[in-house]
C-alpha cells in the first residue's frame, strides 16, 4: 500500500500506507518534517494541512466541523484543502495523492 507525495519542493516521493494510520502519522513516520503536527493530530493547529488529488475526494471521511474551521484560518485553503491528521488510511486509498501546503 502506496501514497505519493509531492514536498514543498516539489519533489515527489512515494511511501508506505498502512491501514488505520492517519495521514499525518505516515507523513511524519516517512520524515516529512515540513508537516509539523504541532497538536499531534488532535484537530487544533492545521500544521498538518495538505491538498489532496480531487480523483480521490470520495474516498475521504466528510470534512468535519473543526477541521473546517481550521482551514478556514488558512490563506492557503483551496477546494482540495484537508488536515492530514482527520484522515486515516484506508485500502481505497491504494495511490493516493497528496501535497503538502505551504507554510503559513
Ligand atoms: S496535527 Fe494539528 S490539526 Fe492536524
Amino acid at each position: 500500500m502506496t501514497l505519493i507525495v509531492t514536498d514543498r519542493d516539489g519533489k515527489e516521493q512515494i511511501i508506505a500506507g498502512q491501514t488505520g494510520m492517519s495521514l499525518m502519522e505516515l507523513l511524519r513516520d516517512a520524515g516529512f518534517d515540513e508537516v509539523l503536527a504541532l497538536c499531534g493530530g488532535c484537530c487544533s493547529c492545521a500544521t498538518c494541512h495538505i491538498y489532496v488529488d480531487p480523483a480521490f475526494t470520495e474516498s475521504l471521511p466528510a470534512l468535519g466541523s473543526d477541521e473546517d474551521d481550521l482551514l478556514d484560518s488558512s490563506p492557503f485553503r483551496t477546494a482540495n484543502s484537508r488536515l492530514s491528521c482527520q484522515i486515516v488510511y484506508h485500502d481505497e486509498l491504494e495511490g493516493l495523492k497528496i501535497f503538502v501546503a505551504p507554510e503559513e
